[in-house]
């Protein structure tokens, strides 16, 4: 039996990872994108936006899994993944695959709480459904220092670490799980290393060929504490890719 499968968001860097996996001739891999259709896509296009669910009753007709791994920061995650779940449920009973992130229960930023509502609506939607949660991303870490790229420093949170994984192998274990039977909680995916912060910095710096000195800043509060005490990170460690094997990768595509 062929299969629609929707990827919303996928053109972020987790979803388009996604929907490349998922992508086989007797499948249509559809990806919702609040931009226009690129020249000669490989995919089911759908142009539509979750917060004024413009087009997305087009996205979620007739689709039989539902991969949502569409965000925005600002606490908007909790309308836009009820929004999604609304409109699918008018239109039947997709399997709703979620990606979450490990320590959104324990880590009281608001981004993370936003998550955690967004899982919470996707158990009581009545869907059959699986929630993913994994740790940072390798990209979200180089991000994190490249935008200091024009000061004379990079200042960093004292005393945080953290267990990147790469997000094409977070892709391969979504994309599994959309294949598969609805499993509730998957069990949680991290990174085969925890690192010190200054420890990936520094390795991102050497990539990129520049200097700079790393400044420890020490953050007071609730969820810096959260942090410091690891509860950002799993006892899994299934990721395979190093930090560094992810930066020689990218340089070799550069
Ligand atoms: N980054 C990490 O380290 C990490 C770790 C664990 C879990 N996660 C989770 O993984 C998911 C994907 O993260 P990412 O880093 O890949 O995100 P990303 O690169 O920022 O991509 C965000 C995606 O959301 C879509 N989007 C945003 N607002 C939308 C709207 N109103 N309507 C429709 N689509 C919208 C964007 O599509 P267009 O711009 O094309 O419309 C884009 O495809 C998130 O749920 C995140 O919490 C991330």
């Amino acid at each position: 039996m062929s299969e629609t499968i929707l990827v919303a968001g996928g053109t972020g860097v987790l979803g388009r990872a996604v929907a490349r996996r998922l992508l086989e001739p007797e499948r249509e891999v559809r990806v919702l994108s609040r931009r226009p259709a690129p020249d000669g896509t490989a995919y089911a296009w759908r142009t539509g936006d979750l917060r004024t669910r413009q087009g997305i009753d087009a996205a979620v007709a007739d689709a039989d899994v539902i991969v949502h791994c569409a965000t925005t920061l600002g606490g908007k995650d909790v309308a836009t993944t009820r929004s999604l779940l609304d409109i699918a449920r008018r239109h039947g009973e997709p399997h709703v695959v979620y990606i979450s992130i490990v320590g959104v229960d324990r880590v009281p930023l608001p981004y993370y709480r936003a998550k955690l509502a967004a899982e919470e609506a996707v158990v009581a939607s009545g869907l059959p459904w699986t929630i993913l949660r994994a740790t940072q991303f390798h990209d979200l870490l180089c991000r994190v220092v490249e935008v200091q790229r024009h000061l004379p420093a990079v200042l960093y949170p004292a005393g945080f670490r953290f267990q990147p994984v790469d997000a094409g192998e977070v892709a391969a274990r979504l994309a599994d799980l959309a294949l598969h039977d609805p499993a509730g909680r998957a069990p949680d995916m991290g990174g085969r290393e925890v690192r010190d912060f200054a420890d990936l910095a520094r390795s991102y710096l050497r990539h990129r060929g520049r200097r700079r000195v790393l400044v420890p800043v020490p953050l007071p509060g609730a969820t810096a504490r959260a942090y410091r005490a690891g509860h950002h990170l799993t006892p899994d460690t299934s990721g395979r890719t190093t930090f560094e094997e992810f930066l020689a990768a990218q340089a070799a595509i550069a």
